[in-house]
């Protein structure tokens, strides 16, 4: 598939279907992101910490208004999109009040599970064939990467106490299931669909796998490790290694097994 340079250039329906979907799906995170982002204001223990998240949340914003301007030209109402609590607020858990941010250990886990995922997919669509998207996305996954990497420093040094250690690994489960449902299921017809149209070079298993090796090491440093993926909840795709061995020195583990 040759690259898609405007709106008007969409080849057919099903493109531009798909073209939507992934879009509305971005969308739907980038405001759910600055919505979260409020609440994790309140848990900032430094005035620095307030300032810094505050920014975050006005730069999720403008993700949302980068992605919004292409769904306009694609025909779909953005007033009536963020009025509609369904779409924004349940983007992570499926369940809006699993969202709460109770203090600043979720807010981190939020910031360096939820971004990281997020630089991850959208890495995807910068390679994707809809070039409107792609560009959108350069951007955007700048953001990001300094949202993540503030999520890794602050789990580093958290993760010292032996006690926020412990209570750190109870509760990321939670954020980790809201990252993995990030990636969508693997192996689907859509899936297939957006690697055969070049809107992604690789199937959400493969780019899940990816997001996972890259965490890997910051949890080895923190002493945390991954739930078994029997827990879970989402289907995670054959190559899913939710173990702690380095890379390239581990079999890999089929889903749905203790990792
Ligand atoms: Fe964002
Ligand atoms: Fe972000």
């Amino acid at each position: 598939m040759h690259t898609v340079r405007s709106h008007e250039k969409i080849p057919d329906e099903s493109y531009r279907k798909m073209v939507l979907t992934l879009m509305d799906r971005q969308a739907g995170r980038e405001i759910a992101t600055a919505e979260v982002f409020g609440q994790c204001v309140i848990h900032a223990p430094s005035v620095d910490d307030k300032i810094r998240i505050t920014r975050y949340q006005n730069e999720e914003l403008k993700h949302f208004k980068l992605i919004a301007k292409l769904m306009a030209e694609l025909g779909v109402d953005i007033d009536a999109y963020v009025r509609n609590r369904q779409k924004a607020g349940a983007r992570f858990t499926g369940d809006e009040a699993d969202i709460g941010v109770e203090d600043w250990i979720d807010a981190t886990l939020f910031n360096f599970m939820i971004d990281r995922a997020a630089t991850f997919q959208l890495g995807e669509y910068i390679k994707g064939s809809y070039l409107p998207l792609a560009r959108a996305n350069e951007a955007i996954v700048k953001d990001e990467e300094g949202h993540k990497s503030f999520g890794e420093v602050c789990l580093v040094a958290m993760c010292r106490d032996e006690a926020t250690r412990a209570e750190i690994q109870r509760r990321f489960k939670k954020w980790f299931v809201a990252a993995m449902r990030i990636f969508g299921r693997p192996g689907t017809p859509g899936n297939r669909y957006c690697i055969e149209a070049g809107l992604k070079t690789r199937d959400s298993g493969e780019v899940a796998a990816a997001y996972l090796d890259s965490i890997r090491p910051v949890m080895a440093q923190c002493g945390l490790h991954f739930p078994a993926g029997g827990e879970l909840g989402v289907e995670l795709a054959p190559q899913t290694d939710l173990s702690m061995s380095p890379s390239g020195a581990r079999a890999t583990v089929s889903a749905g097994r203790t990792g």
